[in-house]
């Protein structure tokens, strides 16, 4: 193979056509479409036509062509696992688009074709690579806050949905769709240390009768809660971070363009302050008004340069320059293990 990745897509719908071939054109020295594949034979056939490349829409034939050397399984949800296992098979490097599978069962699957097929298999939690969730991360570690105790992660809208994804049947609802990729933030910022997991499920808005809203609670056991909220059915947006620790705290709105903070000065020690039970001073119960805070907004800028459409250049890195991939097999089924606990508690859905 050249140097530059040959790739074919299978499923050429709002992911394949819309994200995928999209976020591919930006790294246009290291990529190459060279074949689509849909089973609706006259998209296949306009896709082909639109990218200038070889189209499919048979399967086998696809998988058999060779002219690619990364295939993309970007198909309806319920084929992810016999697909991406098909295109394994047949000897290509395989991204894996989210959910990976829609039980534990099938998950535990993608651990079994990682060991059978090593280096070959990339799971697409690509908004790992967000801009604000790579900056929030680095201050985390910067220690500036202080100890973590809260982080809610919000992706609030209003949608009466009536596609494909508001049917159980299709493996539907939110928790499949926008839940993957909040539940990998949250197992980042738990270091998957998951002690306990709460989730609520309810349909609210859309069509269907998938779930649309999503309420999911994370604790590791040592004083840290993630608390996730993916609601169709909110009118109103909230903060899409809240991030609360002993020394500060952070907010970053729905555009995710800046980040605004109050800490404590971090040259500043804070000092035991002595509990006093007698007769209450006032209301001066607190050392707050004398805290060196600081207060600001800083525009999300991570140090690590990545952003949502960076996927492809972090696969570049590893398919040709031999960088470790961010995201493993196993950091992407526990998704699913936790997916399918809180699915267990709301039967309904
Ligand atoms: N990672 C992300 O950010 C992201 C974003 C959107 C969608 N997705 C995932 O991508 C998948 C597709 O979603 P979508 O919104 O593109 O759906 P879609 O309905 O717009 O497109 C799916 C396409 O796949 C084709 N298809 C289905 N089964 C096929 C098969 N066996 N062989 C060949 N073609 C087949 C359909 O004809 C259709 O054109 C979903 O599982 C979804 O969760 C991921």
């Amino acid at each position: 193979m050249g140097d530059k990745i040959k790739v074919g897509i299978l499923g050429m719908g709002r992911a394949g056509d819309g994200m995928h071939t999209r976020e591919m054109s930006l790294f246009k020295d290291k990529f190459e479409l060279a074949a689509v594949c849909d089973i609706d034979a006259a998209r296949a056939e306009d896709m082909g036509k639109k990218h200038s490349c070889a189209f499919y829409s048979d399967i086998k034939e696809f998988l058999a062509s060779k002219k690619m050397e990364l295939v993309v399984v970007a198909t309806f949800s319920l084929d992810h696992l016999k697909n991406v296992e098909q295109a394994l098979e047949a000897g290509y490097s395989v991204i894996a688009e989210k959910p990976l599978a829609l039980n534990y069962a099938d998950g535990k699957h993608y651990l079994e074709l990682d060991a059978k097929y090593p280096g070959k298999l990339f799971c697409r939690q690509n908004r790992r690579f967000e801009a604000a969730f790579q900056h929030v991360t680095e201050i985390l570690a910067s220690g500036i806050l202080g100890d973590i105790h809260t982080i809610k992660l919000r992706r609030n809208g209003f949608n009466r949905r009536n596609d494909w994804q508001v049917l159980k049947k299709n493996g539907g609802g939110q928790l499949n769709n926008w839940g993957p990729h909040l539940i990998d933030h949250a197992l980042q910022f738990l270091n998957y240390e998951v002690a306990s997991v709460w989730g609520e499920l309810k349909r609210v808005a859309a069509m269907g009768d998938a779930d649309d809203s999503v309420k999911i609670l994370l604790r590791n056991g040592k004083g840290l809660t993630v608390d996730i909220e993916i609601f169709g059915g909110a009118a109103l947006p909230s903060n899409t971070y809240e991030i609360y620790g002993s020394r500060g705290a952070l907010f970053v709105d729905p555009a995710e363009q800046d980040i605004k903070m109050r800490y404590i000065d971090p040259e500043y020690k804070l000092k035991p302050y002595p509990i006093i039970e007698g007769h209450p001073n006032g209301f001066a119960f607190s050392d707050n008004a004398d805290l060196p805070w600081i207060r600001k907004t800083i525009m999300v800028k991570p140090a690590s340069g990545l952003h949502v459409n960076s996927f492809y250049g972090v696969l570049y890195d590893t398919m040709r320059n031999g960088k470790t991939f961010p995201i493993t097999a196993k950091q992407a089924v526990e998704v699913i293990r936790i997916t399918e606990e809180i699915r267990k508690q709301n039967p309904q859905f």
